[in-house]
């Protein structure tokens, strides 16, 4: 199964593909933090990125896409994979497709999280990630058991540069203008739902499985859909 997950900076994604790629055995592939992996390396693609990411603004097209494509050919991504970040483009998303369908493939769903602004800044301002396994967690909704250590890994957790009030405001700005129109691009191709990404952590995944056909599908979904 080959899902998208579409929405806002905060909406969740991160949150979500994560359950969801774990539950259903598929990657999960997350463009932020391939960026953010190689920014903590210092390689070239890092240092170009960050100075995109610093200001709120898209990473260029074509690195992007090709950063994705590679890490496609990584065996744990055979069987299918959550998309988190990426497609962000019209250019991005018709990349994805032509790359699918050269294999004989395409993406089955893409699922819209969708989130008012307020919540999103309210989720951003009180969002830490695990330095080094990329677990988000929240002031109020999903503390740390143990404050500054990632439960899943004992990583030391952080606070994102971007998530700075100035840069959330770009970040929201841009995803309103050039990512918003992706959700008439799969809803055009029958393959968008839109799922309310209000409630707890566990409602909002219940959601999403019962969108690409319930738990069932969950389970199965890298034995059925070769
Ligand atoms: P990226 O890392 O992808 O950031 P983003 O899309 O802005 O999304 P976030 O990671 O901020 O939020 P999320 O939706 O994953 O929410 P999360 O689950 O963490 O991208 C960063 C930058 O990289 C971009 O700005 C761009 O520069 C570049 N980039 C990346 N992809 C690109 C692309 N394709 N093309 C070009 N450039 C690209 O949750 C947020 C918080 O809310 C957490 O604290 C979490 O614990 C909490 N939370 C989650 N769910 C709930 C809930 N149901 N209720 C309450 N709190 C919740």
């Amino acid at each position: 199964m080959r899902i998208v997950l579409l929405g806002p900076p905060g909406a969740g994604k991160g949150t979500q593909a994560a359950l969801l790629a774990k539950r259903a055995g598929l990657a999960h592939v997350a463009t932020g933090d391939l960026f953010r992996a190689n920014l903590e390396r210092g390689t070239e693609l890092g240092k170009q990125a960050k100075g995109y990411m610093d200001r709120g603004a898209l990473v260029p097209d074509d690195v992007t896409t090709r950063m994705v494509l590679e890490r496609f050919k990584e065996s744990d991504a055979a069987d299918g994979f959550v998309l988190d970040g990426f497609p962000r483009t019209i250019p991005q998303a018709e990349a994805l497709d032509a790359a699918l369908a050269a294999a004989g493939q395409a993406v089955d769903h893409a699922l819209l999280i969708e989130v008012g602004r307020e919540e999103l800044v309210r989720r951003l301002a009180g969002r830490w990630i695990c330095r080094a396994c990329q677990t988000p967690y929240h002031d109020h909704s999903a503390p740390p058991a143990k404050p500054g250590v990632c439960d899943a890994c004992g990583g030391e957790l952080y606070q994102r540069d971007d998530d700075r009030p100035e840069v959330v405001g770009a970040r929201l700005d841009t995803y309103e203008k050039q990512t918003a129109p992706l959700a008439g691009y799969y809803e055009r191709a029958g393959k968008l739902a839109r799922i309310d990404g209000l409630g707890g952590i566990e409602d909002v995944a219940e959601k999403l499985g019962r969108a690409i056909g319930g738990p069932a599908a969950v389970a199965a979904a890298h034995v059925t859909v070769e």
